[in-house]
């Protein structure tokens, strides 16, 4: 550790924002100050800007650290925030949602609507017996539904559960019985690249096998593909939603009542159900989607590419975006249908005015070139995000000049599920920017960059993340498991948040993200485990032995590279087949397309140190095709030298 890392010391040219942009920004100047000021009272003043039902008196209880009690003797309930107080206060005929399926059908719907959906959903929810505190697992596509799902779960108390659409069957039973769901939303299909993947058939693989709790599968319509549904367990939302009534209370509940469970890749084979809860989590969602973006919620219009299935549409397309009353765009399909151009012309269409999305996807348009974007009219732009990786300042540049005109700030947002929402990034109303780094902690968020001994770093060396205060929308544990929190998070530097990435400090003090410092992967933004790849892959009848590593990518940042020793007893079957290919499928099959390594070689041995630990590194070396570094702790370093050798010659 304190490594030097220069450029963080050199000057840099940064971007001020323009006078316009400042003058006409709705975010109070003294933020940061009063934050400074009064971290506590800052944050109550945020949380203030809720719709609460009983007024809270505490703002912090963190006498159980880690687990922190925000705005604990307040109730409130989210629902009614995201919808209802729009509607209250005469919002009703705002648009909330503009959507676009992947074939180009279309839907309108203003926040009235949204209302009288959401509170048909939550009385079809009840109707079947779900009651606060019970989980309900959502297996969807981006459609309207499922925001209208995972808002009717919110408005009873019930605590959803998104399971990303492109999951497998295997990663929906393992995340229905962690949780104990006792609902399942799920839809025939969704449609993709042109093409329907059958998501009720999936939910029924992974409901196949007895020993799970739910009792009931709703099936939205989208794709019209053929379903076979279970009698007495499933039910078409549409016809079942036709039978309730349109009227529903959103009863009030306390602050820190779970509001959702999101899983996430770690260190170990085994996801993690983070849980999130109610007021902290929606006061740091809204706040931060209102001041970095700088919300006028009248006047834009707000696009978050991410799935829904991720922290990000959580966080930055239901709760924030909706309890900041935003208009904003959701879409179902991927950007390259019919034709890379599909995302410049919702766009150009919708005239949004704030775009956010990942570094892996500029990095895509970059390849593809400008004359993409160039033909479509983008100067609706006000603002652009990026989150899920660092952001190459190459790319920043290219997404400022050819998606922003060469006029419109640039904001990188630093986060993980884990803290529920933005931790790091510019104001940039405030805060002249600068292409590569997350730059500095919101208001009220309070990091440092430490050794491995817990010593702050100097600038220009690397050193690990921490943060050293509680914040509103962090993590309240993992679910159904108080020591794994702990241990994953808070025991390698007691009484601090460690993130599990490496950062540095500029001579201005501002932070630069430098990656994950353990076994997560970073592919195109979605984290991965090398464990749980390395899980599926032994898994398989052919494989003894597997190791994983991120090799770096050109376009989705790392890259799943897999290396696979092989069993002797299933010569046969192996030399009969495409090995590499049989076992890329495999991984598909058992935990998610995402998953599929990039390349699978087939190795005699694996690198190991004398105690047995599979030094990755050496790994990493060589899936990125460069000099292999120290092997002195190898029990055997010629095996390294066969390993090079084989991928060097493509086998
Ligand atoms: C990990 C969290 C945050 C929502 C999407 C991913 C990496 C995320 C940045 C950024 C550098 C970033 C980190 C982090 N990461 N945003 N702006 N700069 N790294 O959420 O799946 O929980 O992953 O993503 O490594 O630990 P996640």
């Amino acid at each position: 550790m304190a490594d030097k890392i220069e450029h963080l010391l050199e000057d840099l040219e940064t971007f001020p924002p323009s006078d316009d942009f400042t003058s006409s920004s709705p975010v109070p100047a003294d933020l940061m100050a009063r934050a400074e000021e009064d971290r506590l009272g800052f944050w109550a003043d945020q949380a203030r800007e809720l719709h609460w039902s009983t007024p809270f008196t505490e703002v912090l209880d963190w006498s159980d650290a880690p687990f922190a009690k925000w705005f604990g003797d307040g109730t409130l309930n989210a629902s009614y925030n995201c919808v209802d107080r729009h509607v209250l206060a005469g919002n009703g005929d705002r648009v909330a949602i503009y959507w676009e399926g992947e074939p180009g059908d279309k839907r309108t719907i203003t926040y009235s609507d949204l209302l009288g959906e959401v509170k048909r959903a939550a009385n079809l929810l009840e109707s079947l017996g779900v009651a606060a505190g019970d989980v309900v697992a959502i297996y969807m596509p981006m459609i309207p539904e499922t925001v209208v799902a995972m808002l009717a779960c919110a408005r009873i108390g019930a605590v959803h559960s998104v399971i990303f659409g492109g999951f497998s069957a295997d990663s929906i039973r393992s995340r229905v019985e962690d949780a104990n769901a006792k609902l399942v939303i799920t839809s025939d299909g969704s449609i993709r690249k042109g093409r329907i993947f059958p998501l009720k058939e999936t939910v029924d693989a992974a409901l196949e096998a007895d020993g799970h709790t739910v009792e009931h599968v709703l099936v939205v319509r989208r794709a019209d593909n053929e379903v076979s549904l279970t009698p007495g367990r499933d039910l078409w939302w549409d016809e079942e939603i036709a039978q309730v009534g349109d009227e529903h209370v959103a009863k009030p509940f306390p602050a820190e009542h779970p509001l959702f469970i999101l899983y996430t890749s770690g260190t170990t084979g085994k996801p993690k159900g983070l849980l999130h809860t109610t007021g902290g989590y929606l006061t740091q969602t809204s706040f931060t989607h209102r001041t970095i973006f700088d919300l006028k919620p009248e006047q834009d219009v707000y696009w978050c590419s991410a799935d829904v299935g991720w922290v990000t549409g959580h966080s930055y397309f239901v709760y924030g975006p909706l309890a900041n009353g935003s208009t904003q765009v959701m879409y179902e399909g991927t950007h390259d249908t019919p034709d890379l151009g599909r995302w410049f012309d919702i766009i150009q269409r919708y005239g949004v005015t704030i775009f956010y999305t990942a570094p892996t996807a500029i990095r895509g348009y970059m390849k593809s070139g400008r004359q993409i974007p160039a033909k479509y009219d983008l100067s609706s732009i006000r603002l652009l995000g990026s989150v899920g990786e660092p952001i190459n300042p190459e790319a920043w540049a290219w997404y400022r000049e050819v998606i922003g005109g060469n006029r419109v700030p640039v904001v990188d947002t630093w986060w993980q599920t884990e803290t529920g929402a933005i931790m790091i990034s510019a104001i940039p109303s405030q805060v002249a920017l600068k292409p590569g780094a997350a730059q500095v902690p919101v208001p009220g968020v309070v990091v440092e960059v430490v050794d491995d001994q817990g010593e702050r770093v100097n600038p220009g060396e690397m050193g690990l993340l921490t943060i050293t205060e509680p914040w509103p929308s962090m993590a309240r544990g993992i679910y159904g498991d108080r020591e794994r929190f702990i241990e994953t998070y808070w025991s390698q530097f007691p009484g601090r948040y460690f993130a599990g990435d490496g950062a540095g400090v500029d001579k201005d003090g501002h932070l630069w993200l430098l990656g994950r410092v353990d076994d997560v992967m970073n592919v195109s933004g979605h984290r991965l485990s090398t464990t749980e790849i390395e899980s599926a892959l032994v898994d398989h009848p052919f494989v003894a032995e597997s190791a994983v590593v991120g090799a770096s990518d050109e376009t989705t940042g790392q890259a799943v590279v897999a290396f696979v020793v092989l069993k002797e007893s299933k010569k046969a079957e192996i030399e009969a087949s495409d090995a590499p290919q049989v076992l890329r499928s495999h991984v598909s099959t058992k935990i998610g397309a995402i998953a599929r390594p990039r390349q699978v070689y087939v190795v005699a041995e694996l690198p190991k140190t004398r105690s047995g630990k599979i030094m990755r590194r050496l790994l990493r070396d060589v899936a990125d095709g460069k000099a292999v570094g120290d092997t002195t702790t190898l029990t055997d370093a010629s095996v390294m030298s066969a390993i090079s050798a084989g991928v060097a010659s493509g086998t």
